[in-house]
């Protein structure tokens, strides 16, 4: 089971210091065969140290260094041994990245041996339209969706930071994407202590943005996981 925490555009350096300790310790003495827990803090607030958890960047622009004004590249990521990406959250797609850059953004991750977190998800009216496959058929398209270290996260936009997607809305797609790939596949969009053990026995785990902001709620969430 993979529980992925995506702090988008929270948290400081120090913050992110005092949570990482935190999560550390409770990680180290527990025992959770089969548990793996990534997290993406913002670029400024990566710790260059190991930790029972992975750190994962939220983004990186498809270069080693270079030009690239406000862009982070694969060096700045080395520097603390980061090694898995979040690309194409749908935050980042209203930024403008489309399928075409994500594309090259994944070819350059897969090139760099890089694991990769990939975002896709329909907004409500595609939902509402009953087109939520045939949009996820075109997102899917960008990838290989035989890299070995690819993650699939499905996020449907109208969940996140709203309420989670019906049960058997995820299910369906899951059975749909679970056609498509072998790699895991997670969920994500609203996902909290209380709706994670139903949601996980869908899928291979979860994205989760608002619910694993404060510590203590994550670890409440993880244990909610674990629970089952
Ligand atoms: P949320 O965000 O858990 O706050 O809905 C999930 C995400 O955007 O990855």
């Amino acid at each position: 089971m993979i529980i992925a925490a995506n702090f988008k555009c929270n948290h400081t350096r120090k913050g992110f210091a005092e949570y990482a300790k935190k999560l550390n310790a409770y990680l180290r003495f527990s025992d959770f065969s089969n548990l793996e827990v990534i997290v993406a803090p913002s670029a400024t607030s990566f710790i260059d140290s190991e930790f029972s958890f992975i750190q994962a960047a939220q983004n990186i622009y498809p270069a080693y260094n270079g030009a690239f004004t406000g862009e982070i590249g694969l060096s700045h990521l080395q520097e603390f041994g980061i090694k898995t990406i979040i690309l194409g959250h749908c935050e980042r797609r209203n930024l403008g990245e489309n399928d075409e850059f994500l594309a090259q953004k994944f070819d350059f991750c897969a090139e760099n041996d890089l694991r990769v977190i990939y975002c896709i998800g329909e907004d409500f009216t595609t939902y509402e339209k009953n087109k939520s496959i045939e949009f996820l058929e075109k997102q899917l398209n960008a990838i290989d969706l035989k890299y070995n270290k690819l993650i699939l996260a499905y996020e449907p936009i109208y969940s996140i930071g709203k309420s989670a997607a019906k049960l058997e809305d995820i299910e369906k797609i899951m059975q749909y994407l679970k056609s498509k790939t072998k790699q895991p596949i997670l969920y994500g969009g609203s996902v909290n202590s209380s709706n994670i053990a139903e949601i996980n026995r869908l899928c291979d785990g979860v994205l989760v943005g608002g619910a694993s902001l404060n510590v203590d709620g994550f670890i409440d969430l993880i244990n909610a996981a674990v629970r089952g």
